[in-house]
């Protein structure tokens, strides 16, 4: 990350440290390609009212339901808006039995990220939206934002998959150890050169998301790139969690 960026983000995270006792605090996204947004405190949820900001989580393969490694930014994110974060898991196997299983999976769980994200911002059209995938569950998410081909997982052809609202309510998508992973990308953060075992080819690009996207991937990990340490591709919420929440806070405009 720049230092200058990273210097913002500190004066944001200042800023919400300070005012977040004063009511209302209003954060916006900023930076993002379309829209700014507000939240309007007064939309029911049913339960309860939509969030300010919402984290989409979907984790890694063989991992029990649940947000599996994509827990530690989402905490990050939570206890830096106490209470105005909601947080929803990708409903999808996570599985990886065999390439056949795992590709099934990768194509449920696009088809969930695309449908959960719908009805959520359908639901909640003012509520800002962050997406976290670690490990297959970037796949997914990289996926149906990025669009495919995706070998047999995925027919489509390179278009996003996401609906209007969604694409417009997306402040951040961070993605950790994404088997898509392919160098030069630009949301690349890490030192990784190797290829993911599902890599996109040389030269993708992802025009309507990449400025709100950040790929982490060191070199040694074995599944976004082709190294062979399980703690490099396990080990993203600890290395690098601070720097995505950096990452987020720097779309966000906390006024
Ligand atoms: C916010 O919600 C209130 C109550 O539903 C509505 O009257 C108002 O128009 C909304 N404001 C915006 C900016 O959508
Ligand atoms: C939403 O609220 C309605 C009316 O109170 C209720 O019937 C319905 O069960 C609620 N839905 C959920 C998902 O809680
Ligand atoms: C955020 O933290 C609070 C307080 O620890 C907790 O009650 C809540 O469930 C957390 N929310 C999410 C989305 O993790
Ligand atoms: C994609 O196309 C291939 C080749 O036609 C087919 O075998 C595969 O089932 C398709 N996958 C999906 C998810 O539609
Ligand atoms: C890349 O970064 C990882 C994690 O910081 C480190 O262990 C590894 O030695 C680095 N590799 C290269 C080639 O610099
Ligand atoms: C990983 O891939 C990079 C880039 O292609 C290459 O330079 C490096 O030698 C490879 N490392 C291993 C261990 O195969």
């Amino acid at each position: 990350m720049k230092l200058s960026s990273l210097r913002r983000s500190i004066a944001l995270l200042a800023a919400v440290v300070r005012t977040v006792s004063a009511s209302p605090t209003i954060p916006q996204i900023i930076n993002a390609d379309t829209v700014t947004l507000a939240f309007n405190g007064s939309i029911d949820f049913n339960i309860t009212v939509c969030p300010e900001i919402h984290i989409f989580g979907a984790r890694e393969t063989t991992t029990p339901q649940g947000f599996g490694s994509s827990i530690t930014l989402i905490d990050l994110l939570n206890n830096t808006f106490p209470g105005r974060v909601t947080a929803e898991q990708i409903f999808y196997p996570a599985a990886g039995g065999s390439n056949a299983e795992y590709s099934a999976s990768v194509t449920a769980g696009v088809q969930a990220v695309v449908q959960q994200t719908a009805a959520f911002t359908a639901m909640c059209p003012q509520s800002i939206v962050i997406m976290h995938g670690y490990s297959q569950g970037a796949q997914i998410m990289d996926d149906a934002f990025c669009g495919g081909p995706d070998g047999v997982s995925l027919n489509s052809s390179g278009v996003s998959l996401v609906s209007r609202q969604t694409a417009s309510n997306v402040a951040a998508i961070i993605l950790m150890g994404d088997p898509r992973h392919v160098d030069g990308f630009p949301p690349n953060v890490g030192n990784a050169t190797g290829f993911g075992f599902a890599a996109r080819p040389k030269g993708f690009r992802c025009p309507a998301f990449e400025n709100r996207m950040q790929s982490y991937c060191d070199s040694p990990d074995p599944f976004c790139s082709n190294g062979t340490s399980i703690a490099t591709h396990q080990g993203y919420g600890q290395e690098y969690g601070k720097q995505a929440l950096a990452f987020i806070l720097g779309k966000l405009l906390i006024s």
